[in-house]
């Protein structure tokens, strides 16, 4: 997508896979900086403090973590070492667990001379897919949202269709188009009358940095709100439909996403607003069912919850605290949507019913 009138992608590669280069998403929206990464802890560091995050994302830094630590030293040893430290910066996406046991799987038939090579040729394959998959969701997506407005009551045919979002699931999350904002992106280009509603996401406010940034970026009209606020717009009939990403989804189509996708979710079903969540195949959790007692919620640092980073009027941005000195924080990461909320999931082999007969069929092949 592109930034200024310039094509980006969220991870490139430096002097032929030397280092990497990711944009550092700490800075966004008031700074657009790049960040190198030179080794795999420092691929662990850019996951941890979500330098990268999203769960595509955080796979693909990952898998060129593992190279990065194989063109240092390609013993089994090594690679075992790169892949725990990896594997143990943030619990929750399976795309972590996905793309790095994937590259490992691959290397490690290998002689020790082609591993770097053959990780990078993986982590490469693992972005291309990731791109291509999302842009699928992009058009499938498209699809619902064209329906959708084809379907509006006459008299609301030429308002704009609003489409409610939580944290973000765009271009930033993955390699390029996004998975939750693909489809809004395909809309928008092909001229259809949107408005996104825009869910802050506290604590990390990932919808109103990076979400609010990506759709300004694409001149896609947006409205940035506070978390509580989607309940009543619902009431209200200013919500259409409901798209957002997963970070784990299990074989029966439970979906693990931000903190506060639940909610929304309960809203929509108590207000008849579609509920879709959009995915690719590398964020299914094919080995679990239940997502509520199978999926590790990531606990964040209580900080994120007690303070708050913003830009001053002086353009400096700063960090302050919110709370009472002595105040206590809990910080939940995720919760998980059951399948009965969900009314689509979104992938790139098309739309399925959230279920395990639904998903079974779609990747009946695989
Ligand atoms: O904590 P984050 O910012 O990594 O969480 C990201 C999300 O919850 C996204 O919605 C999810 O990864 C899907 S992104 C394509």
């Amino acid at each position: 997508m592109k930034i200024n009138g310039k094509a980006w992608r969220t991870i490139w590669l430096e002097q032929n896979g030397a280092y990497v280069g990711v944009i550092d998403q700490r800075k966004l929206p008031h700074k657009l900086a790049k960040h190198y990464i030179y080794n795999h802890h420092d691929a662990a560091e850019a996951i941890q403090k979500m330098i990268v995050r999203g769960a595509p994302l955080i796979g693909v830094t990952a898998a060129y973590g593992l190279m990065l630590a194989l063109q240092k030293d390609p013993s089994d040893q090594s690679l075992e070492s790169a892949f725990s430290e990896l594997i143990a910066t943030r619990p929750t996406a399976i795309n972590l667990q996905w793309s790095l046991k994937r590259v490992s799987k691959l290397v490690k038939s290998l002689p020790l001379a082609k591993r770097a090579k053959a990780a990078q040729k993986e982590a490469d394959a693992i972005a291309e897919e990731d791109v291509l998959m999302c842009e699928a969701i992009g058009d499938h997506g498209l699809e619902v949202l064209k329906k959708l407005s084809k379907d509006k009551p006459l008299e609301m045919r030429n308002k704009p269709l609003n489409i409610l979002t939580h944290c973000n699931a765009g271009w930033l999350a993955t390699v390029d188009w996004g998975t939750a904002l693909a489809p809004i992106y395909k809309a928008h280009r092909a001229g259809l009358k949107i408005h996104v509603w825009v869910d802050e996401t506290r604590p990390r406010n990932q919808g109103s940095s990076l979400t609010a940034y990506e759709l300004g970026c694409e001149g896609v009209p947006y409205t940035v709100i506070v978390d509580n606020a989607g309940g009543h717009l619902m009431q209200k009939g200013l919500v259409d439909v409901i798209i957002v990403g997963s970070d784990r989804t299990t074989s029966r189509g439970d979906v693990c996403n931000k903190i506060g996708t639940y909610l929304k979710a309960l809203a929509a079903k108590d207000n008849s607003v579609p509920f879709y969540v959009a995915l690719p195949s590398s964020t299914i959790d094919w080995l679990i069912i239940d997502g509520l007692n199978e999926i590790p919620i990531e606990n964040r640092s209580s900080s994120e919850v007690l303070r708050i980073e913003g830009k001053l009027d002086n353009g400096e941005v700063r960090e302050i605290q919110l709370c009472p000195d002595s105040s206590n924080g809990f910080n939940p990461a995720f919760d998980v949507t059951p399948n009965r909320l969900i009314s689509g999931l979104i992938t790139e082999k098309g739309i399925s019913p959230a279920s395990k007969l639904g998903l079974s069929q779609l990747y009946k092949n695989e």
